[in-house]
């Protein structure tokens, strides 16, 4: 079995973050989301896996590398235009030949893992397996009708009249049936080679096709709401830790980890919550549910709910909560005493202040 990620996609509803990142490599508990998801297909044993990236991409390499940290062999698949899910397993043929395959959203969180889902779909080996979840608002899903056995009767993308609630989720087990139905499918609506069509063919072909309902945590971290809620959801396993240094009247209080280079002075750090490697927290009241990531600085602020990534500086903010701070992004008071407020603002930025 080998496995296809796929991390490509332009990521416009995680707009600013995704003009400069991948998506996928938004961190969750200072780990890009990507890694959570290398580490649960490793888990079940499959080692070689396809990562289909945009072409502009080289940051997802440079995170990843050749997968031997995660005890896998990873390749890397351009992806040049969105042509859409199925696209994607066409242009990686080559590296998926015959084999059964999982395909997974890059952008997925499902830390209680897939090894159940897995090992239903080895043993019995219907053309696909695919993972459905009741949502409130299937029509922004592909939606799943099932039999009574948990057989798949009917697929549709995004239905405007959705005739269950059952969305798909952003794991697929194939077998090498797919690749038939891929090549028979044509585009969407909006222009996409939609797996959902492809998994519909199957069905409407007289193909075995299965679904299982998740039952653990799952989390689609394509907007920034859901980031914030997943990175609290993992913070809640954190093992607490302090490489770093914490200063006689700072306070760490429930599972808080301090990593290696950090600085924690004069602070009350309230778990759970992570500070990144070289970041010096001062002054400051930090958590809980909050990730700063590496070489950051909080000084004289108040900090909760929220993640604050690489490099970036929050200096004299009381009350900054449920934030996303880009990398090397600057938060702090203005030292004209005429000014209110003074914002640089980016593209797609969303600032919220008191009334
Ligand atoms: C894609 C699939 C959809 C699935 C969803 C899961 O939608 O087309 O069937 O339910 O992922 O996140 P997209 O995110 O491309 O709109």
């Amino acid at each position: 079995m080998k496995a296809l990620v796929l991390a490509g996609g332009s990521g416009t509803r995680l707009r600013p973050f995704s003009y400069s990142m991948p998506k996928q490599l938004i961190p969750i508990a200072n780990t890009p989301v990507l890694e959570y998801v290398v580490r649960n297909i490793a888990d079940l044993g499959v080692h070689e896996i396809g990562i289909i990236v945009s072409g502009r991409d080289n940051e997802i390499q440079q995170a990843l590398g050749d997968g031997s940290r995660f005890g896998a062999r990873l390749t890397y698949i351009r992806q040049e235009d969105p042509l859409g899910l199925a696209h994607t397993v066409a242009i990686a043929r080559d590296f998926l030949g015959d084999d059964d395959f999982v395909m997974y959203l890059g952008d997925n969180m499902l830390p209680d893992g897939i090894s159940d889902i897995a090992e239903d779909f080895a043993a019995c080996r219907p053309a696909a397996h695919v993972v459905v979840r009741k949502v409130a608002d299937p029509r922004a899903f592909g939606v799943a009708e099932l039999g009574p056995g948990g057989e798949v009767l009917r697929l549709v993308e995004k239905p405007q009249q959705p005739r269950s609630d059952l969305a798909l989720i952003g794991v697929y087990f194939f077998t090498a049936a797919i690749h038939q139905a891929i090549a028979a499918i044509t585009p969407s609506a909006r222009g996409e080679l939609e797996i959902t069509d492809a998994i519909q063919w199957l069905v409407a072909n007289g193909a075995d096709v299965r679904a299982s309902q998740y039952e653990g945590y799952w989390k689609d971290t394509g907007k920034v709401g859901d980031v914030l809620a997943c990175n609290a959801r993992i913070l809640e396993d954190l093992r607490p830790s302090v490489e770093g240094v914490v200063d006689e009247t700072s306070v760490l209080v429930g599972p808080v980890v301090v990593e290696k280079g950090a600085r924690i002075v004069r602070s009350r750090i309230e778990g759970p919550a992570i500070i990144g490697a070289g970041t010096v927290a001062e002054d400051s009241h930090i958590g809980p549910h909050t990730s700063v990531g590496r070489g950051c600085a909080v000084v004289q602020s108040r900090l909760a709910r929220s993640i604050v990534l690489d490099g970036a500086s929050v200096t004299g903010v009381q009350g900054l909560h449920s934030s996303l701070v880009g990398r090397s992004a600057s938060v702090g008071i203005t030292t004209q005493s005429t000014d209110r407020y003074r914002l640089v603002v980016g593209d797609h930025t969303q600032v919220e202040v008191a009334a």
